[in-house]
């Protein structure tokens, strides 16, 4: 059958469709509303996705894993040595060659939390980096929740605000409480939360540790990545090179032929 003029007119509208969902989705992650922060991760600074590395480990590992990584793999793309790696960040195992396991036990986590905290290999690029860094920002204190806290981009969140003690507590200021709907969805203007209760960090301090730990995380889930980039920009400039150079080469040879 010869494909007429409108199924090729449908075919094209149907791609065309397919691509701006594809370029809208990430920002639209939490549940088709704009996020309350944007984040762009750097993965190539590699003292922040240390930092981010430590982080995880010392916050996050008790209960999450990141199955899919193994600690030698780490070690190796951030230049850790093995002795400083076993030392700081290996607390469920003492050999490189494993993959970063939690400590929880999964059958009771269920009972304690309601569910069994997910891995997080693959969690930058299933949720986006601004979901995950708009989660670690808006824990917020809400006196109706089992654990007294609750989280704007996962509302009825089972997981603790474990950084508490980092950020401090916050409350949904009043504007934004009273403004429930546009609230949750980061709509509502002027500021989302008060600081009840200092944390150990400053609040721009406490933005570098989200930010440090979203980094790795976006590492995490995409380990060979810098590399990739750089070997891909090396090829673009030698094809670019050798266009050039096959120009006049071509010049040369056929300059006798006209
Ligand atoms: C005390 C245990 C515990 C600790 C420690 C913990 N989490 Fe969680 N986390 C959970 C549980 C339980 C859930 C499931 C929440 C839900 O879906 O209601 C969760 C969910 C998450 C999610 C959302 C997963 C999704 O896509 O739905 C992210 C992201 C996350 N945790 C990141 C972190 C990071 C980063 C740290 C360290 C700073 C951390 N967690 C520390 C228990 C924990």
């Amino acid at each position: 059958m010869k494909p007429t003029k409108a199924m090729l007119k449908n075919c094209l509208h149907t791609l065309l469709a397919a691509a701006t969902l594809a370029i809208a989705s990430p920002a639209l992650a939490a549940g088709g509303h704009a996020l309350p922060y944007a984040f762009e991760p750097d993965t190539g600074n590699t003292a922040s996705v240390r930092r981010g590395a430590a982080n995880f480990m010392n916050y996050c590992s008790g209960c999450h894993s990141m199955r899919h990584l193994r600690y030698g793999r780490l070690g190796q793309d951030l230049g850790i040595p093995e002795n400083l790696l076993k030392a700081n960040l290996m607390f469920t195992s003492d050999k490189v060659g494993d993959h970063i396991l939690s400590a929880m036990p999964g059958e009771a986590s269920k009972t304690w939390f309601g569910q069994q905290p997910p891995d997080l290999t693959l969690e930058s690029r299933y949720r986006g980096p601004d979901w995950v860094y708009s989660y670690l920002m808006t824990f917020y204190v809400d006196p109706t929740r089992p654990l007294g806290t609750n989280n704007l981009v996962l509302p009825g969140a089972s997981m603790p605000h474990v950084l508490w003690e980092l950020q401090g507590l916050q409350v949904q200021s009043e504007a934004h409480a009273a403004d429930g709907e546009a609230a949750a969805h980061g709509e509502a203007h002027g500021p989302q939360f008060e600081l009840v209760s200092k944390g150990k960090l400053t609040p721009k301090e406490y933005e570098k540790f989200v930010a440090d730990t979203v980094n790795f995380m976006t590492y995490a889930a995409e380990p060979g990545r810098e590399h990739r980039v750089s070997v891909g920009i090396k090829v673009v400039l030698f094809l670019i090179l050798f266009s050039v150079l096959a120009y006049f080469m071509k010049r040369e040879w056929w300059k006798d032929v006209h």
